[in-house]
């Protein structure tokens, strides 16, 4: 192990130089010019699965990206980990808000500033360097280790379902390990052991049969922007709540003992408005910021469009106007019945001054991880050893749909052992993985490897 960690510790100007490769390849995934971009990724990613010593390196085809897999089976006996991760990564606009160009590494402060830096491609690249510190030392990785990368998670893994169920046995494995979440804060490494879900809709109001001129036609007919945007403040009451009807019937309730355990977790909202730029906070009465991100589901307008918004004045009464609305599900709720909710709900508020159509655009099942796993035990030591300090418990705001697929189709649990940072903008602007985070994470999926051998042979031995 000393072997290996020294290594880790002499090879960061490499891993900084390699890293910047890989990010320097734009797979942005929804975005379809950049397709040959993805094909280049995808391939990367299986180039350096081959030059860490994973064997069976493959791309698979998908309708959408390809989806790299390799595996390293050379430890009978112990438990097999699957690893999964994600190359593709979100749009970069609007471009002119970034520091330095978001496909050039750039590092300031100690962060490393790019597209895809946290979000995912930094921490899969822990996990590729972790495991070749043991290849490159003449160790035997201790676990057996299948790697699964995929490149549409930023879309929705439209693929990706399908795909584990037509290769079960390809997949098969103890447990999955995932590196695409924070750590509770800069210095404060924890475990997660839960994600929101998702249903995300799309809604278009029409009113007349074309743009009208507001003065010969305004107050004669409804404007469609304002029946929107009417119908849009109707969904949460005077308290935050969401008003559409039935979306708490399947809320799991906080119970006693996590609500004590989030209230022990180091936070002051005062610092998170401050950090946020806003005067106040806002949320579902009654439930505190912890709880309302991670344990309350939400509702939120992603982006309305609708009528002139280009340069100067048009006095315009436009015929449509639509809405992209989101929500995030917390067991046990499910995204196709929130989604039928929310259509219905939608549909029963439009006035009769105008017509509404809801489209469902895509979903993901909320998840809650198992907490007293062997998985769970080795990342606690993992981190504890990577990190200098005792981890955390946590859950999160965001998805990770597949998490629950695994378990569905899989039937096994996921570990989620995130690098990245709360603030670390993924999704926005200067995105960035903190340096500290980067070469400890190395230093802990290392540990991780170790330790889980010794924490599943308990498992079997208690015969969980
Ligand atoms: N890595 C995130 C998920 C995440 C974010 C986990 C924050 C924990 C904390 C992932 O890449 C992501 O952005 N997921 C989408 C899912 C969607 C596209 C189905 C999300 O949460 O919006
Ligand atoms: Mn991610
Ligand atoms: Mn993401």
């Amino acid at each position: 192990m000393e072997k290996v960690l020294a290594y880790v510790g002499s090879n960061r100007d490499r891993y900084l130089a390699e890293v910047k490769d890989f990010i320097a390849i734009p797979s942005v995934s929804s975005q379809s010019n950049h397709q040959p971009d993805m094909k280049r990724c995808a391939e990367w990613v299986a180039g350096q699965m081959r030059t860490i010593g994973m064997q069976n390196a493959q791309i698979f085809q998908t309708p959408g990206h390809p989806i790299v897999y390799s595996e390293w089976l050379g430890a009978p006996g112990a438990p097999t980990v699957l690893l999964y991760g994600h190359y593709d990564v979100q749009p970069v606009d609007p471009v002119n808000l970034w520091t330095s160009p978001p496909f050039e590494a750039t590092i300031r402060d100690g962060n490393l500033y790019a597209r895809g830096s946290a979000d995912d491609k930094g921490q899969v690249f822990i996990h590729l360097k972790a495991i070749e510190a043991y290849a490159k030392n003449g160790h035997l990785l201790p676990v057996n280790i299948k790697m699964l990368i995929e490149g549409e998670e930023e879309v929705g893994s439209a693929n990706l379902d399908a795909f584990v169920r037509a290769h079960k046995d390809l997949l098969k494995a103890d447990l999955v390990l995932i590196s695409d979440s924070s750590m509770f804060a800069k210095g404060v490494p924890s475990v997660c052991y839960g994600l929101r879900g998702l249903a995300y809709m799309e809604v278009e109001v029409e009113g007349p049969n074309s743009d009208l001129h507001s003065g010969s036609f305004g107050g004669s007919v409804h404007n469609p922007i304002q029946a929107l945007t009417e119908m849009i403040a109707s969904l949460h009451d005077k308290n935050g709540r969401i008003t559409v009807k039935g979306f708490y019937d399947d809320v799991r309730p906080l119970t006693k003992a996590e609500r004590t355990a989030f209230k022990k977790l180091p936070w002051s909202d005062a610092k998170y408005a401050k950090q946020l730029g806003v005067a106040q906070l806002y949320g579902e009465k009654g439930y505190s910021t912890l709880e309302r991100l991670w344990a309350r589901p939400t509702l939120e307008c992603n982006g309305i469009w609708g009528g002139y918004t280009g340069e100067g004045a048009k006095t315009v009464l436009p015929a449509k106007a639509s809405a992209k609305i989101s929500m995030r599900l917390v067991p046990d709720q499910t995204s196709a019945k929130a989604a039928k909710m929310f259509e219905k709900h939608f549909k029963s508020i439009a006035p009769k001054t105008v017509k509404v159509k809801v489209k469902a655009l895509h979903g993901g099942e909320p998840a809650i991880t198992p907490i007293d796993s062997p998985g769970v035990k080795a990342a606690v030591t993992a981190l504890r050893k990577g990190f200098g300090k005792k981890p955390l418990y946590q859950r999160e705001g965001g998805s990770i749909p597949i998490v629950v697929q695994f378990k569905k189709i899989l039937g096994i649990d996921t570990v989620l052992l995130g690098f990245g940072l709360p603030d670390e903008n993924a999704h926005a602007p200067n995105e960035f993985i903190n340096l500290d985070n980067f070469f400890g994470g190395i230093r802990t999926a290392v540990h991780f490897y170790n330790e889980l051998p010794g924490e599943w042979s308990k498992r079997v031995r208690k015969g969980r």
